[in-house]
């Protein structure tokens, strides 16, 4: 290996190069073109992103024949070191699981590389040099180097090394989840129905054993949805909303409390505490609670001062709980007129307790205060409702017409009946 040295004029001055692409070409690794089949199949497996940072042509040919036996590796060759450290971060954004790099060029800049590399990412470093000096391979590991290669290398021994890189490397890489659905219910007046349809329609959702659903009781102070779901909460919304400094997914969970149907529920206090939430802490609540919940069911009540948070913007839908009544459908108007013009969120309205037959408003009129037709009818039935109460049985789990809905809306919020929606006619905005 001595006359490869001898035959590198310029290697001194290789980090003052400029690291650019034209100094990298992509190979992926194919064992059959220099081994034939000697390594373990289980290398090819691993497919890892390797940098391989080489001055010297014939070393940096030495290793890439060393890494043949890797199959399905992806190996980008860069003929010169970064000009200056400062290059390190832009080099490592390209997501390199492993960095080889050639001591022998420039032991002392390549050190500080090893040390700037491995202080940078998640990166498992290694080093090739023609000199075994203990001196040296004691320094490469206290800069962070995880293995050193002599030259020559061999093949196995860099196939292993390689193995050891992909069991050490973070098995998520950078997947981040997209936050849950967030799907509010109003009241258009207190007694409407938000909460009985709320809780239900959780409960209807959590059925899915794929997708975790949380209610958040936010009606308060004097919310009821724990009650309706027949569960008694030692936490509230309002210790969350007071701890939104130091609220996450884990301290979230600790508030919670689970029904039988697998409805997680953040409930109102259970007893009257005068709380007034600021805008930025509903808004907190809501960021955390999304990280962490595939469905984030709200029942808002029928407070009208969502206007300062995200809520509007946020909802994936919002669902405007109404009676066929005048005054339900006289609030209704208004906050459509106000809230819901132009590009306004998914609104869907809700008319409960509806009897189709009833000497109530007429059906034109109805849809002449709502400035729409409604998406969804919910009848009036109240033997149901209150066996519900009484034996904290949640309809959704009845086989009744108010439970066919409700999981009919469910359905809908989770995208699996869009197409039937749209077929009937159901979409608002489209
Ligand atoms: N579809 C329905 N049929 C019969 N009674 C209902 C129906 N929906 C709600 N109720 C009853 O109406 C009352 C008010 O409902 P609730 O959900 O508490 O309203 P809100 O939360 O909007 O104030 C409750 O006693 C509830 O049981
Ligand atoms: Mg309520």
């Amino acid at each position: 290996m001595d006359s490869l040295f001898s035959s590198e004029p310029d290697q001194n001055n290789a980090q003052n190069e400029k690291y650019e692409a034209r100094s990298e070409r992509t190979v992926t690794a194919d064992s059959s073109a220099y081994f034939g089949s000697q390594y373990p199949e289980s290398i090819g497996a691993t497919a890892l992103s390797i940098a391989l940072i080489g001055p010297s042509e014939e070393r940096r040919g030495a290793a890439m024949r060393a890494m043949a036996g890797s199959a399905g590796n992806e190996v980008r060759e860069f003929s010169s070191y970064p000009a200056s450290l400062d290059e390190v971060p832009k080099m490592l954004d390209q997501h390199f699981d492993v960095v080889i790099l050639d001591l022998d060029a420039d032991p002392e800049y390549a050190l500080e590389l090893v040390e700037s590399i491995c202080a940078t990412g998640p990166v498992t470093v290694m080093v090739y040099s023609e000199k075994s000096d203990p001196d040296l391979l004691l320094r490469c590991m206290r800069a962070g180097a995880r293995e050193f290669l002599t030259i020559p290398l061999d093949g196995n021994i860099v196939a292993e090394a390689l193995v050891r890189a992909a069991a050490r490397r973070p098995v998520v890489k950078t997947t981040k989840k997209s936050a849950g659905r967030l799907l509010t219910f109003i009241g258009a007046k207190g007694g409407a129905g938000a909460t009985t349809i709320a809780c239900n329609f959780a409960v209807a959702l959590a059925q899915d054993p794929n997708q975790k659903t949380l209610l958040v009781d936010l009606d308060l102070p004097l919310g009821d949805a724990a009650l309706n779901l027949g569960i008694a909460a030692e936490y509230s919304t309002i210790n969350a909303l007071q701890s939104t400094n130091r609220l996450d997914a884990s301290f979230l969970s600790q508030l919670l409390v689970k029904h039988s149907s697998g409805v997680s529920v953040l409930a109102a206090p259970g007893k009257f505490i005068p709380y007034e939430a600021s805008d930025e802490a509903i808004d907190r609540l809501f960021e955390v609670a999304r990280q962490d919940f595939d469905n984030v069911v709200v029942d808002w009540g029928s407070r009208l001062d969502f206007s300062g948070t995200a809520v509007l913007k946020e909802s994936t839908t919002i669902y405007l709980v109404t009676q066929a009544g005048i005054p339900e459908l006289r609030n209704s108007n208004r906050l459509i007129q106000q809230f819901f013009q132009g590009s306004s969120p998914r609104l869907e309205i809700v008319i409960n307790r509806y009897e189709p037959r009833s000497l109530g408003v007429a059906e034109e009129h109805i849809t002449k205060a709502l400035t729409r037709p409604a998406q969804w009818k919910i009848p009036n039935d109240y033997p149901s409702v209150r066996k519900m109460q009484i034996n904290a049985t949640p309809l959704a789990l009845a086989d009744t017409p108010i439970a066919r809905l409700i999981k009919q809306m469910a359905k809908a919020a989770t995208g699996q009946s869009e197409v039937q929606a749209k077929k009937k006619g159901f979409s608002l905005f489209g």
